[in-house]
């Protein structure tokens, strides 16, 4: 008896049929025309008659990255290190990073590893001298052919083999391979497939060898096959919305570029208006408005970017505020202030600098109309002299916001913050007293991170000191805060390091969620 088949699915079938033994997804989507999704909905149909048997097996994809480029080139690491020592004998330990750096090859990591694979070892020399490096028994070994990472690198460099798996036909150990892999993502990064294959079963053959035959199957109903009365002859083809299909990766807002726009959301709806100003800023703006004096340790050279070209900005035009702020600083002026007592050099105020926190931002937008109510917030780049590492990096964004109202005080402070805190989805928020030579009382904020079961401190707050808002003109307590915004960033996302934020690791920013 002849049994009618959807297309794909008798394609897939007389294909098994004539392979005779197991044919990947792949294979058979390239052997029968047809799209993946098709073949695995052919095979789902097809197993359930028992007509085919599937099968999954996981493979480990390795991808070349840039300096597992390099190293198929040139060799790895490693090994140029090793065939340094084999010309050189002997290398002093406190000069190999000097030799590596001067042939161009990763002094670090060929030391690691030619310990690692035991390839040299530590020698103090016989005349006692520094320590030197030389080659082990192992290691002259190792001149005589690739190892196995080797061998993996310059096989899926060449695009010999897709899997690591492959490799087994070689005799090499593929899951201690994998394993010793795993340490090496400078060189190749793994992942994990699943592939499918298919077979044909005894009563599939029977079935084929009974006639099976492809059904003519639609997928639209035409006014044709109305017209001529054929549809009743065809078959409708069934939508399975169950079925995989490749990934659709849409187009997708950059994390901290949604947490820059929920942070600006939060602020509008409380109210508050946008200020901007330059990266570049005077010291004036970013340390002396704000009552910082000339020698804080903020200023010196190795905490900030100081500009060579311009040298200097100018001051603000109104010299009688220059006056007021020079006056404070020097003897508190009208402030009721003693001030610092030291006297203020205009000069250092026209530093040109890359401003080391948007404080500058709100202290200018406050100084241009000082007159209450007014609640202003700014979100933009900001400069430290930070040792880069994945923790720390020398530029970073800052969220800084002020309430210029004659009622403010240390509550409406709290009370403001908790809400700005709440629209970005924290609820717990507290407070530490702390120090800011600009705030008096000054607090540090922290929020309670439900992930971390922690609380993570995300900015510092206050009420501006008289000595900051007085020389403005400002007669009304202004409440400020400000704080980092990457931090946040990490706080709502899955990733663990503010570097996560700026790599271009594209498989974490197609699959970190959005949503919360
Ligand atoms: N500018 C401070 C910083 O960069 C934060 C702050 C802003 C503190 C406003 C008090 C008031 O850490």
């Amino acid at each position: 008896m002849t049994t009618r088949l959807p297309p794909h699915e008798h394609a897939v079938l007389a294909r098994l049929a004539d392979a005779g033994d197991t044919r990947k997804f792949a294979e058979l989507a390239g052997d029968c025309g047809l799209d993946q999704a098709l073949v695995s909905a052919a095979t789902t149909a097809l197993a359930e008659r028992g007509w085919i048997t599937v099968e999954e097996t996981s493979r480990t994809e390795a991808i070349l990255t840039d300096a597992g480029r390099v190293a198929s080139e040139k060799g790895t690491p490693e090994r140029q290190l090793l065939l340094l020592l084999d010309l050189e004998v002997k290398v002093p330990m406190s000069e190999v990073h000097q030799v590596a750096a001067a042939k161009g090859f990763d002094g670090k990591s060929a030391v690691q590893w030619v310990f690692r694979k035991k390839w040299a070892e530590k020698r103090k020399p016989d005349n006692g001298g520094p320590d030197e490096l030389r080659l082990t028994h192992a290691g002259e070994e190792a001149l005589l052919g690739a190892s196995p990472d080797e061998v993996a690198l310059g096989r899926v460099a060449r695009g010999e083999i897709a899997y690591l798996e492959d490799l087994e036909a070689d005799g090499i150990e593929v899951p201690a391979l994998i394993q010793g892999l795993r340490s090496r993502k400078d060189l190749l990064k793994l992942k994990t497939r699943t592939l499918r294959s298919a077979a044909i079963t005894e009563d599939g053959r029977a079935a084929v060898e009974a006639g099976v035959e492809a059904a003519e199957e639609v997928s639209a109903l035409t006014p044709e096959l109305i017209a001529s009365g054929r549809w009743r002859d065809v078959t409708f083809k069934k939508f399975d919305v169950t079925l995989p299909a490749e990934k659709v990766r849409a187009g997708k807002e950059h994390p901290l570029a949604r947490t820059m726009r929920e942070t600006r959301e939060a602020f509008l709806a409380m109210g508050f208006e946008e200020a901007s100003s330059e990266g570049v800023e005077s010291g004036f703006w970013d340390f002396d408005a704000l009552f910082q004096p000339q020698d804080h340790p903020a200023r010196e050279m190795q905490d900030t970017f100081y500009l060579e070209r311009p040298a200097t900005l100018p001051l603000p035009a109104d010299e009688a505020l220059i006056d007021r702020v020079r006056r404070t600083h020097e003897d508190g002026g009208d402030t009721g202030s003693k001030g610092w007592g030291y006297k203020w050099s205009r000069e250092k105020a026209t530093q040109a600098i890359l401003r080391t926190h948007t404080t500058a931002t709100t202290i200018r937008a406050l100084a241009e109309d000082p007159n209450p109510p007014r609640k202003i917030f700014t979100i933009g780049k900001v400069f430290r002299r930070e040792t880069v590492s994945y923790k720390h990096l020398a530029e970073f964004m800052q969220i800084d916001g002020i309430v210029v109202d004659e009622k403010a005080n240390l509550t409406s402070l709290k009370g403001t913050l908790t809400e700005f805190y709440r629209h970005l989805g924290f609820d717990k928020v507290k407070f530490k007293p702390s120090f800011f030579p600009y705030t008096e009382p000054s607090a540090e904020v922290f929020i309670y991170s439900e992930k971390h079961q922690d609380w993570i401190e995300v900015c510092g707050s206050g009420i501006f000191r008289p000595e900051v808002t007085e020389p403005l003109g400002c007669k009304v307590p202004v409440l400020a805060w400000g704080g980092g915004l990457e931090r946040i960033a990490l706080l709502q996302y899955e990733a663990s390091h503010i570097k996560a934020l700026y790599d271009d690791d594209i498989d974490w920013l197609r699959e970190v969620p959005l949503c919360r």
